[in-house]
Formats: structure tokens, C-alpha cells, sequence
């Protein structure tokens, strides 16, 4: 995969602001990230696309499918518009990846067309697909697992000069996708990390500041923002069968019952998604 290839000007002419999530750590929350991101969206009032590059393990794929059972079976919910963007057969790696890319930016470019934003779950590891969606981004988000263990995915980081040692080979990608996207849209990419799955647990409050500051020192070299995060809730996990996010549960088909920790854990998302600072919706009340 050359450079050159892979960084080919993205669909024009576009009217959708596209928001891609992305970490090339395995289970960092880009899914669950993705889904709350376009059901915000949607009660926003915006009309939202979403698109699914993991086209093997196709999560958020899964995830809508379940969502629009739940919502054949009676529940009154918004669902995103999807389009499929399948794995290529081609058994050459060169013709996989532009019939991969073909398909993806005549699958954006369809979303264009309709939504005012477009979400993207990109997967875990290196690929085409990921390396391109990261280059079409106007918001890059980036879900953070809270620990050290996975700091390594944005840069290495000297932990008593409190330094960056150097950037890791994702801000290396998310770098090459900033140079390529001002080159040929002439417009930034706004790069925000949020941490997730962030302990509740006193005892571990003093690891969390660490984590915090080594994140703030790498913020400011390496070019993006920084968001607040999501904390660990078993209630994520729980709602994916039904399709549903935590901002359904109290509408008409959610799931009901509204415990202390799901308005906490709600109110972090209505953080995050301020923190986003996305066109149109600035100074808007919430509607989640
Ligand atoms: N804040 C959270 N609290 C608890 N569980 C969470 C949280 N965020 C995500 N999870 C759970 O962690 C698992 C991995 O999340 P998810 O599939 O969204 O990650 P991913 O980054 O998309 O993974 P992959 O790289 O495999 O695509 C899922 O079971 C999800 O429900
Ligand atoms: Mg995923």
C-alpha cells in the first residue's frame, strides 16, 4: 500500500460533515463510541449516515441491525442510514484495496447526499479502508482505554521527564491524514481524545491524575484535544443486543428504568458531545 495511494483526494463535492472514530487498539470503545455519536446526532435532529469500515468483525454493523429489529418489534427510536462497505475478494492486494476504496467513497459520497453528518467506525489495526476514512475526517475522535498499557497507541512518553519520546505510528498516520486532507480540501482535521472505561474506584484515583497529566503533555505535541471521558458501566455492554444507547432509555421503546449511574453516564456523553464543538450545533440546547 504506497502512500500516495492511499491518500488519494476524498470525494468531492460534500456537503456532510464526517466524523471518523478511530484507534488502531483493539477494544477501545470506537463501536459503542460510534453508535452514542449517531444517535446524538439523530436526536440533534440531524440527519445522520453511519458507516462501518471493520467489514470482518462489522460491530456497528450489528449494532444498527439490532437497533432496527427493536424497532420493527414497536419501539419508537431513530435509526442512522447505513451502507455497507464490504471486504473485497480481489486475491491481489492492489485491486482489493481500490475496489475497497471505490466502495467507500461512492458509499460516503451517497451519504453525503442525504445526511448532514456521517459517522465512521474504522477498526482496530492498520488498514486501506481506516487510512483513507481518517483522511476524508472533519473530527477525528479517538476512545482511549484508561491506562498506560495503551498510551503506546498515541506516543511513547518519558515517564519522569514527563516528555513525549516520540509520537506512536497512529499520530504518525493521523499526521499523514492531516497533511493529505489540507492538501486537497484545504481543511483541518480536529483531532479529540477521550479516555474510556475511566475506574470509578478511589483507590485508583491517583493512576487516573497520572494517566490525565501524561495525556496533557501529549496533547499539546502531538495536536489534538482533549475531551472527558466515559467511565467504566457494565450498562454499555448490556444495551448492544437491543440496539439501544444510553440515550434511548427513557424514550418511548428504551429500556425505561433510569438508575443514578446511567444519568451519570449520560451526562459524560452530553459532555463529550459539547467537547465536540460540531457545526450547527454550537450554543443548542441538548435534546438527550
Ligand atoms: N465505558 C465502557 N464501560 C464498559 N464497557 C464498555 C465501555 N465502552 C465499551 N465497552 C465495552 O467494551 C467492549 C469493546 O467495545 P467496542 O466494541 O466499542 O470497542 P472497539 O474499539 O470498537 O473494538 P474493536 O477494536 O474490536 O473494533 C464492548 O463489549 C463494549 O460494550
Ligand atoms: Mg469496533
Amino acid at each position: 500500500m504506497t502512500l500516495a495511494h492511499a491518500y488519494e483526494a476524498p470525494p468531492a463535492p460534500r456537503r456532510a460533515h464526517v466524523v471518523v472514530v478511530g484507534n488502531q487498539k483493539g477494544g477501545a470503545g470506537k463501536s459503542t463510541v460510534a453508535m452514542h455519536l449517531a444517535v446524538a446526532l439523530m436526536r440533534m435532529g440531524k440527519r445522520t449516515g453511519v458507516l462501518d469500515l471493520d467489514v470482518r468483525q462489522r460491530t456497528l454493523t450489528r449494532y444498527v441491525e439490532n437497533r432496527v429489529r427493536h424497532i420493527t418489534r414497536g419501539a419508537q427510536l431513530p435509526s442512522p442510514q447505513i451502507l455497507e462497505v464490504t471486504e473485497s475478494r480481489a486475491r491481489q492486494l492492489d485491486a482489493a484495496e481500490a475496489e475497497e476504496g471505490s466502495v467507500f467513497k461512492a458509499a460516503l459520497r451517497r451519504l453525503s447526499e442525504t445526511c448532514s453528518f456521517v459517522v465512521i467506525d474504522s477498526p482496530g489495526g492498520d488498514s486501506y479502508l481506516s487510512r483513507l476514512a481518517h483522511a476524508c475526517a472533519d473530527t477525528l475522535v479517538t476512545p482511549l482505554n484508561d491506562s498506560f498499557v495503551d498510551f503506546d497507541v498515541l506516543g511513547d512518553i518519558d515517564a519522569v521527564r514527563e516528555d513525549v519520546i516520540r509520537p506512536s505510528v497512529y499520530s504518525e498516520m493521523v499526521w499523514e491524514a492531516r497533511k493529505s486532507k489540507a492538501a486537497s480540501l484545504r481543511t483541518p482535521i480536529d483531532w479529540v481524545v477521550l479516555r474510556n472505561r475511566t475506574s470509578t474506584n478511589r483507590i485508583e484515583a491517583k493512576n487516573k491524575r497520572r494517566v490525565a497529566d501524561a495525556l496533557k503533555t501529549l496533547s499539546n505535541r502531538i495536536g489534538f484535544r482533549l475531551a472527558p471521558g466515559l467511565s467504566e458501566r457494565v450498562i454499555f455492554r448490556e444495551l448492544f443486543p437491543q440496539g439501544l444507547t444510553l440515550l434511548d432509555l427513557d424514550a418511548p421503546g428504551g429500556a425505561g428504568e433510569m438508575r443514578m449511574s446511567h444519568l451519570a453516564a449520560r451526562q459524560e456523553l452530553r459532555d463529550l458531545f459539547v467537547t465536540l464543538k460540531l457545526p450547527g450545533l454550537e450554543g443548542e440546547p441538548l435534546r438527550f
